[in-house]
Order: structure tokens, then sequence, then C-alpha cells
């Protein structure tokens, strides 16, 4: 396994590869069960798979956890090295952002500001310059992006969509750890008792799951039920939004059955925490 730790490395290394298929994980490290699945699934299904590691500045706000975002570079190469991929980008903020004042990438008005923008304004635009370059560096045939950052995934495949960047994006399941809480890098600032209360989301998950299995279509009834199992006024957490929405992130009234998303962000102690339903 190769690790490239500039951008001229990167674009030998892709030019090596030639006609192979190649698939391309984007990620900030901290590697979990939910990226290795990402990375399972591009290396089966490509020639060789190349995984990013940046923490990208330009995705965080002013009092996020830049800074204090979990790095742990080794324990990552080890885990990549021994899934078979071919090779790791791990460059510096000063290689991916020479210039201070670059051309912008904006996300759409209707999906970009709402949700997880309306709170973070800033945060796809960082998200689509980073990834943009990562696409126009790795051309990769196939790029892996989780389930679980629905709204950065349905945005990501807007991008690549309306500016026909010659990719497919690829969604991948939300991968769970045993009591049902999504893996996600920042899970390791919950403390235990903060974790149990966590849990109250993965169970308004299955609750909705199965009022939908049993046939409710009404949102309104749904989301009645997501705030009685949220229940913050037992439990000490911030409900952001539990939402339902089509894949453009239009509100709904009705569920249809392959089109619809349930959305939901919740504050526990101080971590914002997401999950959702594809429905
Ligand atoms: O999902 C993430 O980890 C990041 O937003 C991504 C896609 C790697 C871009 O920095």
């Amino acid at each position: 396994m190769q690790v490239l730790q500039n951008i001229e490395e990167l674009k030998t290394f892709r030019e090596s590869l030639g006609m192979q298929s190649v698939g391309l994980v984007p990620t900030m490290g901290a590697l979990h069960k939910g990226h290795l699945s990402l990375i399972s699934e591009s290396i089966h299904h490509n020639t060789h798979t190349i995984v990013s590691i940046f923490v990208n500045p330009t995705q965080f706000g002013q009092n996020e956890d830049l800074s204090t975002y979990p790095r742990t570079l080794d324990r990552d190469l080890a885990l990549c090295e021994s899934l078979g991929v071919s090779a790791v980008f791990v460059p510096s903020v000063e290689q991916m952002y020479p210039s201070d004042d670059e051309i912008a990438i904006l996300p759409p008005k209707m999906m970009g500001y709402v949700l997880e923008g309306f709170d973070r304004p800033t945060h796809f635009a960082g998200v689509l310059q980073v990834v943009l370059k990562l696409f126009m560096l790795a051309r990769p045939h196939k790029a892996y992006f989780g389930k679980k950052d629905a709204q950065q995934v349905l945005i990501v495949q807007k991008m690549a969509k309306d500016l026909h960047l010659p990719l497919e994006i690829v969604m991948c399941p939300i991968v769970r750890d045993d009591d049902g809480l999504a893996f996600s890098s920042r899970n390791v600032y919950l403390s235990p008792k903060e974790r149990e209360i966590a849990l109250c989301i993965p169970r308004t998950i299955t609750r909705i799951e199965s009022a939908i299995a049993q046939g409710v279509r009404e949102v309104r009834e749904l989301e009645n039920l997501a705030h009685q199992t949220l229940d913050f006024k037992s439990a000490p957490i911030h409900i952001f939004y539990a939402y339902f929405c089509d894949h453009s992130l239009a509100p709904i009234t009705h569920i249809r059955q392959g089109e619809s998303l349930f959305l939901l962000a919740v504050r526990v102690g101080k971590t914002r925490l997401l999950d959702n339903l594809w429905c």
C-alpha cells in the first residue's frame, strides 16, 4: 500500500493505474466500522481503492471541533493496509488549499442551507470544495459515501449530476454498533452515561421503521411517534430536527416507499449526532 502525502504523488500514482477501475473513499480519518464497510465495498467492486484521509478545515464552522477532531493516522493506515487498499492520500492543508482566495462551489439553495446547513451554513460548501478536488485528483470511477450523512451524500450526488462528473456516487448502508448507535467518529466524545442516553436515537429509528412496516404513512403521526420516543423532557437531549422529506430534502406529508427519508439530528451533552432512515 502506498501512502501519498502530496498531490504530485497522487497524480503519478493515478497515472500508473491507467484504465483499471478505481474506487475512492473520502474520509477525515478516525476510521470506524462504517468507513471500513465503504472501503470493503470499494475493494470488492474495483481493481484499486484509494482512501483519502484529510480533516478538511473548510467544512468546520468557527466554533466547531476542528482542533479536537480525533486523529488516529497510524491505526487508520494499518486498517487500510489490512483491507487491501492500494493507496492512502494524506495531504496537508497547504497542499489542498494553496490559495486563500479560491473558486467557490456552493450547494443548491434548497438542499445546502437547511437541516445540517441551517446551523452550519458554510459546511456543505466546504464539503463540496474538498470532494470536488479529490474527484479531480483521484479520478475514480466510483466514490463511496455512507447513507448516515444523508444530506451530504445527496448534495454530492447532485453536484456530480449537475457538473456532469464522470463517476458514480455509491451510497452505502448505515453501520451500527452492537447497542444500535450508528458509527461516527464523533461517538468518542460521548461519556458512558451520554452514550446510554444517545440510544434513544436508534430506538426512534427502529420505531419509525416498524410503524412504516405496519402501514403508517402519515408524517404527522410518525413525527409524534418520533418525539414520544426521543422524549426530550425526561432525557437531557436537544432535538435539532426530526424531519421527513424526499430525496431533494423537500418536506413530505406522506411516506412514499423508496422515495422518502427520515432525518434526525440530536445533541447529547456537547455532541451532535445524526441518524436517519431511508424509507
Ligand atoms: O464525511 C466525511 O468524512 C467528510 O465530510 C468528507 C466527505 C470526507 C469530506 O471531507
